[in-house]
C-alpha cells in the first residue's frame, strides 16, 4: 500500500463533470457529476457507470445529478459522491486527509461558497482553499493576467456560461449566467415533442447535438451535404417506439434560443468593461474554453456578434483543472497573489 503523508488535490466540481488533479501527478479522476444510491442510501455507482444508469434505472435506485447551474443543489449527495470520487483519486492509498484547491464560478455567494466548502471538508478534505473559476481557466491558458493587461476568458460549462474580465490578478468585471451545453441538449428535447410528438431521453439529446448540432450554417464554400441525425424516441400519442430523421437544419433551429442566451453573457460582459480595459481586448480576443464551447460554429457566432477574434483552447473541458494544477505546482507565489487562506 502506498502511503501519502500530506497531499494537495485541486478539485473542478462541475455541474456535468467532475476532475481531481493530484499534486505530483496529473489529473487523476475525470467522471460526469452523477451518483447513483439505492433506497437504504447505499452507493451503487459514480460517475460514469452512473451516468449510464440515468433515465434506466429500477424504482429502488436513483440516479442523481447534485449539482445544478454550477452550484451544489443536493448537499448530502455531493457529499457522498465526493466521497468516492476522493476515494478513486487515492486508489487505496492511505491518506492523511488532502487540502483541497477548488474553484467556484466568479459572482458565487458566501452561502453557496460555504455549501463547497463544508461538502468538501465532510467528504474527507481538511483545509479548503478556493478560488474563482475564470481566474483558474486564465492560468490553464497562460494568459497574462498578472500584467496590466486585460484578459477576457468565456467558459461555457454544461449548467452555466461564465465571462470575466481580468488584470493584475484580479477579475475586473464578470457575468454569470445559468445556461450551457445541457440547456442545449434539453433544447432539443423540447423541438422533437414539440415538432414531432417525440419523447427523446436527455443522452441521445446530448449525441445528436455533438453530431449534427451547430450554431451557424456552414458557409457557401462548403460543399458538403450536412449529416442528419436518425432520432428514437418514444411517440407521445400512440406510445411506442417510433423513428425520426432529423436534419442539421432543424437542430440548429432547435439551438438558436440558447445559443443566443449564451452569447449574450459575452455582450453584457463588453458593456461594463473599462475602456483601456476593452483596448487590450482588440488585441488580445477572446478565449473560449468549456464543453460547450466545442458546439460547432459557436466561436464564429462569438466572433461575429463581439468584432472580436476567438481563440478556443485546445483541451476545453480540462483548462480549469490544468489551469489549478498549475496552482499548486507554484502554491506560494499564488497564495500570496490571490489572498489563499484554507477553511
Ligand atoms: N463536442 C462537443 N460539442 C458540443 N458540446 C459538447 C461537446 N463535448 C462536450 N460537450 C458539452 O459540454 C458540456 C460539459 O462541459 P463542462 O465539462 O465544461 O461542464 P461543467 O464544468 O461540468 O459544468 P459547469 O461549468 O457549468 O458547472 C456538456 O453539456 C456536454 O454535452
Ligand atoms: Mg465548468
Amino acid at each position: 500500500m502506498k502511503k501519502i503523508f500530506s497531499q494537495y488535490i485541486a478539485l473542478d466540481l462541475g455541474t456535468t463533470n467532475t476532475l481531481i488533479y493530484m499534486e505530483g501527478q496529473d489529473v487523476v479522476v475525470n467522471e460526469p457529476s452523477v451518483i447513483a444510491v439505492n433506497d437504504s442510501g447505499k452507493v451503487e455507482a459514480v460517475g460514469e457507470e452512473a451516468r449510464a444508469m440515468l433515465g434506466r434505472t429500477p424504482p429502488d435506485i436513483r440516479a442523481i445529478r447534485p449539482l445544478n447551474n454550477g452550484v451544489i443543489s443536493d448537499y448530502q449527495t455531493t457529499e457522498l459522491m465526493l466521497k468516492e470520487l476522493f476515494r478513486m483519486a487515492f486508489q487505496g492509498a492511505s491518506v492523511v486527509r488532502p487540502r483541497v484547491l477548488c474553484c467556484v464560478p466568479s459572482g458565487t455567494t458566501e452561502v453557496e461558497r460555504r455549501a463547497i466548502r463544508d461538502s468538501v471538508k465532510n467528504a474527507g478534505g481538511r483545509g479548503v482553499y478556493i478560488i474563482e473559476e475564470p481566474i483558474a481557466a486564465a492560468i490553464g491558458m497562460r494568459l497574462p493576467i498578472e500584467e496590466s493587461i486585460g484578459s477576457i476568458v468565456m467558459d461555457v460549462g454544461g449548467g452555466t456560461t461564465e465571462v470575466a474580465v481580468m488584470s493584475l490578478g484580479g477579475v475586473v468585471v464578470s457575468e454569470s449566467r445559468k445556461v450551457g451545453g445541457d440547456n442545449m441538449d434539453a433544447a432539443i428535447e423540447r423541438f422533437m415533442r414539440n415538432n414531432y410528438s417525440l419523447l427523446v431521453g436527455e443522452q441521445i439529446c446530448e449525441k445528436i447535438k455533438i453530431e449534427i448540432g451547430s450554431a451557424v450554417k456552414p458557409g457557401k464554400e462548403s460543399t458538403d451535404e450536412e449529416p442528419t441525425f436518425e432520432v428514437r424516441g418514444r411517440n407521445m400519442v400512440s406510445g411506442i417506439p417510433a423513428t425520426i430523421t432529423l436534419s442539421a437544419a432543424e437542430a440548429r433551429q432547435a439551438l438558436e434560443e440558447t445559443i443566443s442566451a449564451i452569447v449574450g453573457t459575452v455582450s453584457a460582459t463588453l458593456e461594463k468593461t473599462p475602456p483601456e480595459l476593452a483596448s487590450d481586448l482588440v488585441d488580445s480576443g477572446i478565449n473560449l474554453t468549456g464543453g460547450g464551447a466545442q458546439l460547432r460554429g459557436l466561436d464564429e457566432v462569438i466572433s461575429r456578434e463581439t468584432g472580436l477574434t476567438v481563440k478556443l483552447a485546445e483541451k476545453p473541458q480540462a483548462t480549469i483543472i490544468k489551469g489549478l494544477g498549475s496552482i499548486l505546482s507554484n502554491f506560494r507565489h499564488y497564495q500570496k497573489l490571490f489572498n489563499l487562506n484554507p477553511a
